[in-house]
């Protein structure tokens, strides 16, 4: 069942997801040759908690930590540890918090230091994708429709779309209905409506999409060991259009996130 949310309640996700945004913004700013990514995350676990909220991925089905940090072939789940970060490595960071019961969840993938022209390209079609898919997040529209469009896009620069993680409704819950995979047949699931949150997510690989999950139980790779990159946002679909609630209102320039494609 799908949970559609009020003016109200997306209120509230924009708050959460305002303090992941904000979050991202300045682990984006730490991110340099020799970091350990642990360091990265106990600042984003620090950083919510000052922001009375609660990281939202830690004791999450066991996971360890409250910052997923994947680099390289590395796509999601990748757990912090005294690895550090090396120049043209690129790091996926995905980030969520509970904040008076509504949740936010977002990622990005960022270059350390001077990255290869592929890596670079990588980074870019992940974003793309997602902007591709949430131009098809209309009242009336059906969920596919998003699903293809970011297949498509992933597809046509000639990077493959990541099958085995999806992504998500989210409120109260960090994963509620509706699963949203990155690839499909335009036309199918339900009819979109105005209330509609999402955790929209493109993982994406310069080579094949076939996964791995690492020994730790955890971080998933691509089993060809090709790079792999991850964008995200908590969306919402009312009848002013769709609103990225996770986009940094203070920094990214983009005003508040709103646009009226509906
Ligand atoms: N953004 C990811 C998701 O939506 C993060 C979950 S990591 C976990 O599933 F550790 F919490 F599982
Ligand atoms: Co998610």
């Amino acid at each position: 069942m799908i949970i559609y949310k009020s003016e109200a309640e997306i209120e509230m996700m924009r708050k959460s997801s305002q303090i992941v945004a904000r979050i991202l913004s300045e682990l984006r700013e730490m991110i340099r040759p020799g970091l350990e990514t642990r360091e990265l995350d106990s600042y984003a676990e620090d950083r919510a908690r000052q922001l009375g909220a609660v990281p939202a991925f830690k004791g999450y089905r066991g996971y360890p930590a409250s910052l997923c940090v994947s680099v390289n072939e590395e796509i999601v789940h990748g757990i912090p540890s005294s690895r550090r970060l090396q120049e043209g490595d690129i790091v996926s960071l995905d980030f969520g918090v509970i904040y008076e019961g509504f949740y936010g969840d977002a990622a990005l993938t960022v270059p350390v230091g001077q990255v290869s022209n592929l890596a670079r390209k990588l980074i870019e079609v992940a974003e793309r994708a997602f902007y591709r898919g949430l131009e098809e997040l209309k009242i009336g529209n059906r969920l596919s429709d998003v699903s293809a469009a970011i297949q498509q896009e992933v597809e046509g620069a000639g990077f493959s779309v990541i099958r085995a993680f999806v992504g998500h409704g989210i409120g109260r819950n960090l994963h509620e209905e509706p699963q949203l995979p990155n690839f499909g047949l335009p036309g199918h699931g339900p009819r979109l409506k105005k209330g509609l949150t999402l955790a929209i997510e493109p993982m994406i690989a310069a080579g094949h999409w076939e996964v791995e999950v690492l020994n730790d139980g955890w971080t998933a790779v691509t089993r060809d060991r090709s790079l792999s990159a991850h964008y995200e946002h908590t969306v919402a679909l009312t009848d002013r259009g769709v609103e990225i609630l996770s986009l940094d209102s203070r920094v990214e320039g983009h005003g508040t996130g709103r646009s009226a494609n509906a």
